[in-house]
């Protein structure tokens, strides 16, 4: 059996630079909290649970995560405060934790670290060693540098040294620590409690207990890797957009390994998921959210929103075409053909080969297959029959300023131009809307209803004249 993994998170800090009154873990990467993305590598590294240490906007962080983080792993939070240092942080976490486990300590504002480097970090703590994760940097400013026994890259290691306390000399080291390590429980409890503040910054410094491991005879390893996205932190909106795009490309990268054909992986944002069947194309600036999933031979076109939808195979979304689903969800049956500048809200739902063109708007409404609308019309609360015709400027009026109310439009049936269909109301089977009719009361199936005023001709009408301006 592995030994446990247990997670300490660190998100006391302020984030001073992110210039928010949000604070900084909160911050959205890929469409979710910066924190989501840590305590999601946790739960798919299967550790036993997660502990987040909060302080600043402690409540916010901590009611926020709780609603977002789906239940499963799980997620306790130790406040720390005031912040005395890294060290001082994991020793809050420290009631919450079993000795016979490994703890693994993560930063909360650190969202691009892999499982399988985390996976290889443990590995190598194997509940015995102190495992640091490392570096190499061509400008490690900053950072905490790996102080190591000999000139050797593999010397052994005696000590991480923060920046500020660092000699020039020391400050040429180019290794540093990635804020990233995997600690045996029980031998970090006893370290902990030997911190002090005896340093440039009077903090509490996790990255001591190097030093006590070594004066332990206990094994550091560093595990180096060359990746330095995976350990980047955000301390910025400039960072948080550079480490978006980093993210970005990975998963375009993963779609096209699949067969995806992206006309500009730079150009494409996935804020959620998107599962894509074989064959999809999908073009430039296209922005995903929430689950959405793309059948065989989909093809997105440019500059298109699609949030919550499902897409059947052979659907295609034309260019500027927004779908959002929220929580009903919207669905585009195979073959449909939708946009450009087409509008569909929750609840749409499209059956086979239909039809919605530009500046259609369709909300809560079922289409069955075959039923077309092509022009600037508005479907709400509608239930479509199949091969519906509806006509350019329509609209169900389906709401009576208190209620919405249903609009039935049988199969076969054709909607002029310009009509209004007062809900609750239904058009039977077959039957013909004259263009420009406001419909209050049912149709019988077959029938033309026209409901308009009739047109008059008045003849050799004048037309007003323009007056004549005084010279
Ligand atoms: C830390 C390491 C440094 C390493 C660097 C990598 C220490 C002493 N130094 O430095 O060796 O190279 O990370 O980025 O650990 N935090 C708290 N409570 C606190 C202080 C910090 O929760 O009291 C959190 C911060 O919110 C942040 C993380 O801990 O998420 C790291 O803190 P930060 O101040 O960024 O550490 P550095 O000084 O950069
Ligand atoms: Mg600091």
């Amino acid at each position: 059996m592995a030994t446990p993994v247990d997670v300490v998170i660190m998100a006391a800090g302020k984030g001073t630079r992110m210039k928010s009154r949000l604070p900084k873990v909160l911050h959205r990467l890929g469409g979710r909290a910066l924190l989501v993305h840590v305590i999601d590598c946790a739960a798919r590294l299967s550790a036993r649970q997660a502990v987040v240490i909060t302080g600043h906007g402690a409540a916010e962080v901590e009611s926020a995560i709780s609603r977002e983080v789906p239940p499963g792993l799980g997620i306790s939070f130790a406040r720390q405060e005031p912040q005395l240092g890294t060290g001082h942080a994991v020793q809050q976490a420290l009631p919450h934790l079993a000795d016979e486990g490994i703890t693994l300590v993560l930063s909360g504002d650190v969202p691009l670290t892999r499982v399988d480097t985390l996976q290889a970090l443990l590995a190598q703590c194997d509940g015995q060693r102190l495992a640091l994760l490392t570096l190499s940097m061509a400008d490690p400013r900053g950072y905490g540098r790996i102080v190591r026994a000999g000139k050797e890259p593999t010397a052994q290691v005696r000590a991480i040294l923060e920046h500020k306390d660092a000699s020039e000399a020391e400050r040429a080291i180019p290794e540093i620590y990635s804020g990233i390590m995997a600690v045996p429980t029980r031998l970090l409890r006893g370290w902990l409690a030997r911190l002090d503040n005896k340093n440039a910054q009077s903090e509490y410094y996790l990255t001591d207990i190097v030093k006590f491991a070594v004066a332990d005879g206990v094994v550091v390893v560093a595990h180096q890797i060359t990746d330095a996205a995976q350990v980047a932190g955000v301390n910025s909106p400039v960072q948080l957009a550079e480490l978006e795009r980093v993210h970005q490309l990975r998963i375009a990268t993963a779609l096209m390994e699949q067969g995806v054909r992206l006309a500009d992986p730079a150009r494409l944002d996935v804020r959620g998921t998107l599962d894509c069947a074989q064959d999809v194309e999908i073009d430039v600036n296209c922005v995903f959210s929430g689950v959405v999933t793309l059948g065989e031979g989909v093809s997105i076109g440019a500059n298109c929103m699609i949030a919550n939808a499902s897409i059947a195979a052979g659907a295609v979304i034309h260019p500027f075409t927004h779908i959002d689903g929220e929580k009903l969800g919207v669905k585009v049956g195979p073959g449909a053909l939708v946009g450009p500048f087409a509008r569909l809200r929750p609840g749409a739902d499209l059956g086979a080969e239909v039809h919605i063109g530009n500046f259609v708007e369709v909300k809560n409404s079922t289409l069955a297959a075959g039923a077309k609308a092509n022009h600037l019309a508005y479907l709400g609360d509608a239930t479509v029959g199949e091969r519906v015709n509806y006509g350019a400027g329509s609209i169900t009026a389906n709401y009576d300023g208190a209620n919405k109310h249903r609009t039935v439009i049988e199969a076969d049936v054709h909607v002029g131009s310009n009509c209004v269909l007062v809900a609750p109301v239904t058009i039977g089977a077959g039957g013909t809307v004259g263009g420009g009719s406001t419909i209050t009361k049912d149709t019988a199936p077959g029938a033309l209803s026209v409901a308009r005023g009739k047109q008059v001709g008045i003849a050799n009408w004048q037309r007003p004249q323009k007056k004549k301006q005084a010279p």
